[in-house]
C-alpha cells in the first residue's frame, strides 16, 4: 500500500557542505575516479556558492562550498565540518512524495518548486531528516541536461578512468543515544520502509565500544538505510567520537558497490585512498570460520588489499572500510562485492571495531 503512494527509485545524489568545493570535488575525482559533469556558480548565477557535480556509473555527488561567510553552507560547515547535507530520492512525483511525507508527519525543508531551462523542467522538494540532513525528492523524468537548471555542463578533470564503482548499495546514519528507534520509525511512517536487519550491542561491540543497529529498506533493495546509535560501552564508541566531532547525528557511511572488488581496492590504494587495517589474527581466523568451497575468492589477495570477507545463509559478500575522508573522523566510505548475502558483515564486526579503535586511539578519542 505505502509503495505506490512514496515509490523511491533510486537514490539521486549525495550533497556534500565543504570548506573548498574545488579542492573536495578534485580528490574525489582523482582518488576514487569521477568525473565532474556540471556546474554551479558565481558564472551561472548563484551568489553564495558554487557546486560540482561528480558522477561514476549509477553513483552522482554534488560537491559545494560558500563563496561567501554568509551563507548557510559556511555554517554547516563551521559547525559540522565537511559532512552530507542531502540524501536525495529519484522520485516519480516529487509533489506527491512530499505531499504524502508532510501528511505522514515529516518536517518541510522546501516546498514544492519547478526549475526549467532549455533542457527541460525539473520538480524537486525536501524534508527534514536526521540532525541537520535533508531528503529531497527529485522527479527528473522531463529534464535531459546535466544535472539541473541553474548548472551548466563541465568536464574538469575528466581524463581518469572510473575504478569500478557501480552504484550506491547502503547509506548509514548515527544518530544520538535512544534514537535509533526514533528514526526507524521515522521512515517506517513517511516512506513506508520497513525492518531489514536488527543488532544489538552484544552482536556489535568490542572490550570497550558498543553500538546497536536497525536497517530500514524500501522492501525491494533499492534503498537501504542502516541506523546506528552508540550503546553503553568501557570507553568512548566509534559513534559517540563521530556525535561529538560532527556536532549531532548525520551520515557516517556510504556503501559503494564494484563488481571487482580486488581490482577497484587495487586501484583506489594506488590513488593515495587510506583504508583501515586489518588485524593480524583475521585472516587465520576466516580460514576457520567461512566454507570456502563456496567463496570464489583469493584470499592472499584480500589479505594483501585488506578486503574483508563475510557469509550468511543467501551467500557471501566482500567489503572494505576507508579511514575518515575529512579531517574530522566523520564521514568514510564503503566498498562491498555482493555474492547472494543482503547482509552488512555483522562476522566482520568485531575485526572492524578493532581496526576503528586503533585509528581512535591515535587520535587521542578513545
Ligand atoms: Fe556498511
Amino acid at each position: 500500500m505505502t509503495a505506490d503512494l512514496m515509490p523511491i527509485q533510486g537514490y539521486d545524489y549525495i550533497e556534500y557542505y565543504v570548506g573548498n568545493a574545488r579542492q573536495a570535488a578534485y580528490y574525489y575525482g582523482k582518488a576514487f575516479g569521477f568525473s565532474v559533469v556540471a556546474y554551479a556558480g558565481p558564472e551561472t548565477g548563484v551568489r553564495d556558492r558554487v557546486s560540482y557535480v561528480l558522477e561514476q556509473n549509477a553513483i552522482r555527488l554534488v560537491i559545494t562550498g560558500a563563496t561567501r561567510a554568509e551563507s548557510d553552507v559556511a555554517r554547516h560547515q563551521y559547525f559540522h565540518g565537511d559532512g552530507i547535507k542531502d540524501v536525495a530520492f529519484t522520485v516519480p512525483d516529487a509533489e506527491g512524495a512530499y505531499r504524502v511525507a508532510l501528511e505522514r508527519g515529516a518536517k518541510s525543508v522546501r516546498q514544492p518548486g519547478v526549475d526549467e531551462d532549455e533542457h527541460g523542467k525539473l520538480v524537486s522538494a525536501s524534508i527534514q531528516a536526521y540532525g541537520e540532513t535533508i531528503h529531497t525528492f527529485v522527479d527528473r523524468s522531463n529534464y535531459s541536461g546535466a544535472f539541473a537548471p541553474g548548472f551548466v555542463a563541465r568536464d574538469d578533470w575528466n581524463q581518469n578512468e572510473t575504478t569500478g564503482l557501480r552504484y550506491i548499495d547502503h547509506v548509514v546514519c548515527n544518530v544520538e543515544l535512544g534514537k535509533m528507534d526514533v528514526w526507524a520509525q521515522y521512515y517506517a511512517d513517511i516512506m513506508g520502509f520497513t525492518q531489514l536487519h536488527h543488532f544489538d550491542d552484544e552482536a556489535i561491540s568490542t572490550e570497550y565500544t558498543a553500538l546497536m543497529s536497525k536497517v530500514l529498506w524500501d522492501g525491494e533493495g533499492r534503498i537501504k538505510l542502516p541506523i546506528n546509535e552508540p550503546a553503553e560501552g568501557k570507553k568512548v564508541s566509534q559513534i559517540e567520537e563521530y556525535l561529538d566531532f560532527y556536532k549531532g547525528p548525520g551520515v557516517q557511511h556510504i556503501a559503494i558497490t564494484t563488481d571487482d572488488i580486488v581490482g577497484t581496492v587495487s586501484d583506489l590504494r594506488d590513488r593515495d585512498v587510506r583504508f583501515l587495517g586489518v588485524p593480524d589474527h583475521y585472516y587465520d581466523d576466516l580460514k576457520e570460520r567461512l566454507d570456502w568451497s563456496i567463496i570464489d575468492a583469493d584470499i592472499d589477495r584480500l589479505s594483501e588489499l585488506g578486503v574483508l570477507v563475510d557469509q550468511d545463509d543467501e551467500g557471501y559478500l566482500l567489503q572494505i572500510f576507508t579511514s575518515p575522508m575529512q579531517d574530522r573522523p566523520t564521514i568514510f566510505y564503503e566498498v562491498i562485492e555482493r555474492h547472494g548475502s543482503r547482509g552488512f558483515g555483522v562476522g566482520n564486526f568485531q575485526a572492524l571495531f578493532e581496526a576503528i579503535e586503533r585509528e581512535q586511539e591515535a587520535r587521542g578519542n578513545l
